[in-house]
């Protein structure tokens, strides 16, 4: 996607060909900076301090780290050691393991010398492929969107069709496109006059940083709301559709996103207004069916909680980034990275292979295996 007139995928292998290029999104929404990745360590480090994020992302990220590990040292060690380092990084997303797994069971039968030449082509594959996958998401979606437009009563037909987002599903969450912001991008650039609901997405305000960055950068009209927001406003039929992305599915449909997407599925059912969730292939865990019961629920930092990073507005140090206590000296915070929303309540999966019921005869018939 764009940056100022320059189009941008979120990570890059650089010419060197030993070192791995991404966007700084702990920065974001104030700089703009790359960082370059030349060791598992660093992928790692990457991965656990949301330099990168997002299941897809995470993902790719992972399938590098394990390059640049088997660059170092090809041996089984190595790569064993380096995918449990990885994977050890962030429990939620499933993306991560099932990246990891694809290069570790196409390098690990060729001698080592050829392991990390392997590796590069197989992450460098899973990266078009998730743009790939995004993109075709952002078609689906975008049927689905034109279609709820066109159903508004006549009253409504002159308004902008309202669009609701929980967090950051975008390029930036992905390789490129993005899973749920695809659809609103495909809809924008076919003409649909659309607004956006951007909710900011405490603790790491991923919405209001990044998703509200995203979309202004590609000059999609959006407003940013507090998470509490969302539910007046679907009281008041100012929501046509909430769509969001997932870091988990379950075989049965149900989804694992950032903490707070079950409010809003709730508040979603409450007030008739549609509940999609948008995902590739790579988030579907076919082993588990209870989400709730059965996806690990990343515990983050009280700090999180307690405290909030933002731009200094005014004094001597305005314009630089600086965190704030919020809570009182000695109050905790909890701070559980994601929720659990059960199939029930989602409208329909979208796909890249089109879009289905959040159930599991709907998603074999769409990938026809588990
Ligand atoms: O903690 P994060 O920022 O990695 O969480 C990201 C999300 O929850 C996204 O909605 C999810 O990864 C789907 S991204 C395409």
């Amino acid at each position: 996607m764009n940056i100022d007139g320059k189009a941008w995928r979120t990570i890059w292998l650089e010419p060197e060909g030993r070192s791995v290029g991404v966007i700084d999104q702990t920065l974001l929404p104030h700089h703009f900076t790359t960082r370059s990745l030349a060791s598992v360590e660093a992928a790692a480090a990457a991965i656990r301090t949301m330099v990168v994020r997002g299941a897809p992302l995470i993902g790719v990220t992972g399938a590098y780290g394990l390059m640049l590990a088997l660059q170092a040292d090809p041996s089984d060690a190595s790569l064993a050691a380096a995918f449990e380092q990885l994977n050890a990084t962030r429990p939620t997303a499933v993306n991560l393991r099932w990246a990891l797994e694809r290069v570790r069971d196409r390098v690990q039968p060729l001698p080592p010398a050829q392991r990390a030449e392997a590796a590069q082509r197989e992450a460098a594959a899973i990266a078009d492929e998730d743009v790939a996958m995004c993109e075709a998401i952002g078609e689906h979606g975008l049927a689905v969107f034109q279609r709820l437009a066109a159903a508004r009563p006549p009253e409504r037909q002159g308004q902008p069709f309202q669009v609701l987002t929980h967090c950051n599903a975008g390029w930036l969450a992905t390789v490129d496109w993005g899973t749920a912001l695809a659809p609103i991008y495909k809809a924008h650039r076919a003409g649909l006059n659309l607004h956006v609901w951007v909710d900011e997405t405490r603790p790491r305000n991923q919405g209001a940083s990044l998703t509200a960055y995203e979309l202004g950068r590609e000059g999609v009209p959006h407003t940013v709301i507090v998470d509490n927001a969302g539910g007046h406003l679907m009281q008041h039929g100012q929501v046509d559709a909430v769509i969001v992305g997932t870091d988990r599915t379950t075989r049965r449909g149900d989804v694992c996103n950032k903490i707070g997407t079950y409010l809003k599925a709730l508040a979603a059912h409450d007030n008739g207004v549609p509940f999609y969730v948008a995902l590739p292939a790579s988030t579907i865990d076919w082993s588990l069916d209870d989400g709730v019961a059965e996806i690990p629920i990343e515990a983050r930092s009280p700090e999180e909680v307690t405290a909030i990073q933002g731009r200094v507005l005014a004094g001597p140090a305005a314009g630089e980034l600086a965190s704030v206590q919020l809570t009182p000296d000695g109050s905790p915070g909890f701070n559980p990275g994601f929720d659990v929303t059960p199939a029930r309540l989602v409208t329909a999966l979208i796909t890249e292979r089109g879009v289905s019921p959040a159930t599991e005869a709907g998603l074999r018939g769409l990938y026809g295996h588990g």
